[in-house]
């Protein structure tokens, strides 16, 4: 990305340094570099004293025995301790905070409801008394595939209430992706919604479930939220499978939280791999719990006043841990938005910001440079004067889209936090602390409390200064995965097996010389376009599964606006010919098997691809073609250099 030019471009401003203001600094919970290196060293050196001290306001029925026991891939936080997260993220508020605002949603077309943590208690208990009297036991995998509204977040609430892992399916993802998904959790129920606003469009959630159960019979219930209403969203009811949200009732059953171990899944999370299918991500109830309370507090210098706006849609991590756990547990006012940035036009986010008093604003540099393209009037228009904090997330943040997000929106006077996390990793790991540190723009910055990060080469020895390598952890944290759904295997071979001794992240980074991390990005098989994780084997597969198609490779491209485009490269069988139409088609075909968002950008035919003598692609040379740059590296692997001369010369 280094030789790219325009917005996504020159690292001119790599070098800069923004301290907090004196009196951003006065006001933080920390305030001190020295506090920051007591804190870190302590939870390194002392982990039991410092997540005990950190957890302590947490809702435990039965206080663990030990804060960290067992080796590093099969760690296990909070042994011995009992709980149900829903007690620290709701029950615990109601004696203090009741009529606070838990949250203040926006629909798309303008409509604004608010629930104080009284009412989103009480509808959380309701739904899990439903789920009870459906007959969803602990442990029962749940899926839900549904939008940006608050029975969302009820619905996450509610199994967690019950004990029953969920698994979010993001409402983005087409019947195959979903159906592949409920499959592998085994989940005999599926929450969903009539339809989603998106783009003054309907998003048909329900058809799609209609779709990816057709051929899955073994799930029982599905309960339909009815969003939109007949009018814009008809919907089918199965008899005996489907009943609406509406209809649900608790019967006998009771909504008192189901009490579970410290390890119990708390939810399942399919995010994609370098290889096959996507993996389902398993996080642990307490040390989850614990990472995302104590990590929200202090990333986000979190108060009781604050308005917390994480635009991450709740289908992916981001907006499990810092829309939903991390903010509840705290007791804070969250917003939640459902529908797109430009929606009625380009000013919807500041607007809201502005109607809503908003404090903190958490959001992805692939937004912030779309929203670079339309100007600053939009930004300008609008009083953002409620602004103290602004993060970033998903994907490395380009210093020129830094400098104008910390200038245009910020208005100079609020820190940036670019935190860097996974998935897998449950909660953020590397970012600086904004009353502590200085940041720069294009760097995640600093290790948080717990984690012990290191850069290494392949064979896990430690880079020299300056150096990159690949991005590890050395020490289990307490948000760690606990594991692959159904996989144990695949958990260790993704996650230990790469270099020993040393979680595998799958980026490159390196760190600067006062050891800030700058994360380059993904190094393996994964792309990330518009923040979106995608596993170039998922897009390969659903090419190979059209009837033209004999093989394929996908590759990520420089982008200016979603950091990564995918391109595509298509071997034909002999009896189809290549042509506009049918990339087009193939475009629609891999939309149609993912969703939307994996559609590619560029579709090129190929006679053959670039492959070891072993048969495996060389998606790097496809990667450096497509960036416009000559093969880099070591070619004599490839099986016949003919290929790629072929491929260089179809670019000329
Ligand atoms: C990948 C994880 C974790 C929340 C959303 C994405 C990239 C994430 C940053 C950052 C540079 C980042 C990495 C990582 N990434 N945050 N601040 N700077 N890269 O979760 O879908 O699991 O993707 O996103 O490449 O591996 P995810």
């Amino acid at each position: 990305m280094s030789d790219s030019v325009g917005i996504i471009g020159a690292y001119s401003n790599e070098a800069r340094s923004f301290e907090p203001s004196a009196a951003f600094r006065a006001q933080a919970r920390l305030g001190r570099l020295e506090d920051y290196q007591r804190l870190y060293r302590e939870s390194l050196d002392s982990p039991e004293t410092f997540w005990a001290r950190e957890t302590a306001e947490l809702s435990f029925r039965s206080p663990p025995r030990r804060i960290v026991s067992g080796g590093f891939e099969d760690a296990r936080w909070f042994e011995g301790a009992t709980l149900n997260v829903t007690e620290s993220c709701l029950d615990r508020h109601l004696t203090t905070s009741a009529d606070k605002a838990a949250l203040i949603w926006e629909g798309e077309p303008g409509e604004v409801r608010r629930l104080s943590y009284a009412e989103l208690h009480a509808q959380v208990v309701t739904l899990a008394r439903a789920l009870r009297s459906l007959g969803v036991r602990a442990g029962d995998r749940v899926v839900i595939y549904m939008g940006m509204v608050p029975e969302t977040v009820i619905a996450m609430l509610a199994c967690a209430r019950v004990g029953a892992p969920h698994s979010v399916v993001f409402g983005g993802f087409a019947a195959d992706a979903l159906r592949e998904r409920i499959r592998d959790s085994g989940a005999r129920v599926v929450l969903t919604q009539d339809g989603a606003w998106r783009r003054g469009k309907v998003v048909e959630l329900k058809r799609t479930v209609d779709e990816a159960l057709s051929t899955l019979p073994e799930v029982e219930h599905v309960v339909v939220y009815e969003r939109l209403g007949p009018r814009h969203a008809p919907i089918q009811l199965q008899p005996g499978r489907d009943l609406t949200w509406q209809e649900l009732h608790g019967g006998e059953a009771s909504g008192a939280p189901e009490i579970v171990g410290a390890d119990h899944p708390l939810f399942v999370l399919y995010t994609s791999g370098s290889t096959g299918k996507p993996k389902g991500v398993v996080h642990s109830t307490a040390g989850y719990l614990a990472a995302v309370h104590v990590s929200t507090r202090y990333v986000f210098d979190l108060k009781p006043e604050d308005v917390f706006w994480c635009t991450a849609d709740v289908g992916w991590v981001t907006g499990h841990s810092y829309l939903v756990y991390g903010p509840l547990s705290n007791g804070a006012t969250c917003v939640m938005y459902e529908g797109a940035p430009n929606q009625p036009d380009w000013g919807r986010f500041w607007q809201l910001i502005e109607r809503h008093r908003v404090s903190i604003l958490y959001t992805a540099p692939t937004a912030i440079r779309a929203f670079i393209r339309q100007g600053p009037e939009h930004v300008q228009r609008a009083d953002l004067s409620s602004l103290r904090l602004l993060g970033s997330v998903g994907e490395p943040i380009n210093p020129e889209a830094w400098i104008w997000y910390y200038e245009t929106v910020g208005q100079s006077r609020c820190p940036i936090v670019d935190t860097w996390w996974q998935t897998e990793t449950g909660s953020i790991l590397l970012t600086t602390l904004p009353g502590v540190h200085a940041a720069r723009p294009g760097s995640a910055g600093l290790p948080f409390f717990g984690a012990e990060p290191a850069i290494v080469r392949v064979d896990g020895s430690p880079v020299g200064a300056q150096e990159s390598g690949l991005l590890t952890m050395k020490r289990a944290w307490p948000g760690m995965l606990a594991g692959v759904w159904g996989d144990p295997a695949r958990y260790h071979a993704q996650y230990f097996a790469p270099i020993p001794g040393h979680y595998f992240s799958g980026d490159g980074a390196h760190q600067d010389a006062d050891g800030y991390y700058r994360v380059v990005g993904r190094i393996d098989d994964v792309l990330n376009v518009a923040g979106h994780r995608i596993g170039t084997a998922e897009v390969e597969s659903a090419l190979v599964s059209h009837p033209a198609v004999a093989e394929a490779a996908a590759v990520g491209r420089p982008d200016e606006l979603k950091g990564q485009a995918l391109v595509v490269f298509v071997c034909l069988k002999p009896s189809h010919a290549p042509g506009p139409a049918l990339a087009a088609e193939l475009g629609e075909h891999v939309a149609r098997e993912i969703g939307r968002f994996a559609k590619p950008d560029d579709v090129r035919f190929a006679e053959a691809l670039p492959k070891t003598r072993s048969g495996k692609i060389m998606r790097r040379f496809l990667k450096d073609l497509v960036a416009g740059q000559a093969p880099r590296g070591d070619t004599s692997t490839l099986e016949d250099l003919n290929v790629l001369v072929q491929l260089q010369q179809a670019e000329e």
